[in-house]
Parts: structure tokens; C-alpha cells; sequence
């Protein structure tokens, strides 16, 4: 199966990467992921902090932290994650439009990425201003928009992304290249 995978490769003129550089990627893209995962929960547990903290020192700090040291993290591992996804679609028989399991990671990765930029990052001078006022002892300013919805999304997200890598569930989404038709399949 991997000899005629790779013969196919050859003829279709088709990047493939070595197994060393496979792994490697295969080892960036984990470890990115991974720590995407746990900023996120970094993230779950500042924002329960910020709301349920038991002084208003704490509370504020808790803010503060979220707004001062979470957003470039968070997006250079997504990014990471990203790109060395892309190169293994890219540089194995998976393909990026080849398999479901593929075709919707990369979607959810490019979604997450791009709520990071569009709707986290615009929202934390106003978080860290809101920390600031709590940190000074002032009573509880009025309004905060919600932050228990981007850990929320993005860890079930990245969990089902884990879940679809593991899997590798629903078969092909594009016909095999020299006429035959689609088939499912779980292998690879
Ligand atoms: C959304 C965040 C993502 C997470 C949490 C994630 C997670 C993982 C994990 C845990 C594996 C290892 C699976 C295994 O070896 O059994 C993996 C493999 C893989 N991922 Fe991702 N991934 C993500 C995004 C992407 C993206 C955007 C792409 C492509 C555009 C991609 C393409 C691949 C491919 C092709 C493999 C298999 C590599 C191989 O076996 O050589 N991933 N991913």
C-alpha cells in the first residue's frame, strides 16, 4: 500500500516527505497542539478566577494576566499547528482535501485562528482595564462581554480535532487520482 502510495506520488509529480522529516513535523505538530490545549485551559482557569476569585486583588490580576499574556501564545502555537498541519497534508498521502478528518481540521484551525485575531485580541485592553479597576479596589465596574465562550469553543474544538486525528473518520472526500472511484477508508 505505501510502495503504490508513493509510486502514485512519483507520477503525480507530488511533494513527500521523508520519514525523518515527517516525524519531526509529525512531532512539532503535536507539541503545538497540545500547547494550544493548555493555554486554553490556562485561559478557562483565569477567566474562573477573574469571575469567582475571592478578593478583588485577585480577581484583578486574574484579568490582567488573561489580557497582558494570552493572545500571542495562544495564536503562534495555532499557527504552528497550522503550518506543520499543512505540511504533513501537503507532504503524505493525506492530502489537505483528500480525507473528511483532514478537510475539517484544516477548517476548525483556520476558524480558530482567525476568532483569535477578529474577536479575542480586540477585546483585551478593554479586559486589562477592567482588571486594573478591580486591582484598585473599585467596586465591580458594569460591563465585561463574556469570556467563558472563547475557552469554551476553542476546547471543544481542538478536543474534536484530537478525536478526528486519532480516528481518522469518514473515508475519502475526493476521488483517487487515474479514474477509480471514491472509496471509504479507514486505513493509511
Ligand atoms: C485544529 C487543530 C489540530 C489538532 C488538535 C491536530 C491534532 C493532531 C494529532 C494529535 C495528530 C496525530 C495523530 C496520530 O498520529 O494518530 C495529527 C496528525 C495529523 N494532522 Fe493534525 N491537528 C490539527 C490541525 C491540523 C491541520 C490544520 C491539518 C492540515 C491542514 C492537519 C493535518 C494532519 C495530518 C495530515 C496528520 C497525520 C500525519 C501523519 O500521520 O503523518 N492537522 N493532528
Amino acid at each position: 500500500m505505501a510502495v503504490q502510495e508513493r509510486t502514485r506520488a512519483r507520477q503525480d509529480g507530488r511533494l513527500r516527505l521523508g520519514r525523518g522529516w515527517r516525524r519531526t513535523t509529525l512531532i512539532v505538530h503535536i507539541v503545538s497542539a497540545g500547547a494550544w490545549i493548555g493555554i486554553d485551559v490556562i485561559v478557562a482557569v483565569l477567566v474562573l478566577t477573574g469571575r469567582f476569585g475571592t478578593t478583588g486583588e485577585v480577581r484583578g490580576l486574574a484579568y490582567q494576566a488573561l489580557a497582558t499574556f494570552i493572545v500571542w501564545p495562544m495564536l503562534t502555537s495555532a499557527l504552528i499547528c497550522l503550518v506543520t498541519g499543512l505540511i504533513l497534508g501537503l507532504g503524505t498521502r493525506w492530502g489537505l482535501v483528500r480525507y473528511w478528518w483532514v478537510a475539517v481540521k484544516l477548517v476548525l484551525n483556520l476558524v480558530l485562528c482567525t476568532l483569535i485575531v477578529v474577536a479575542l485580541q480586540p477585546g483585551m485592553d478593554e479586559v486589562n482595564e477592567y482588571g486594573r479597576t478591580f486591582t484598585a479596589g473599585a467596586p465591580e465596574p458594569a460591563f465585561i462581554s463574556n469570556l467563558f465562550f472563547p475557552p469554551a469553543v476553542s476546547l471543544t474544538a481542538l478536543t474534536f480535532a484530537t478525536v478526528l486525528a486519532v480516528a481518522k473518520p469518514w473515508g475519502r472526500l475526493t476521488r483517487r487520482t487515474g479514474g477509480r472511484l471514491a472509496e471509504r477508508t479507514r486505513d493509511a
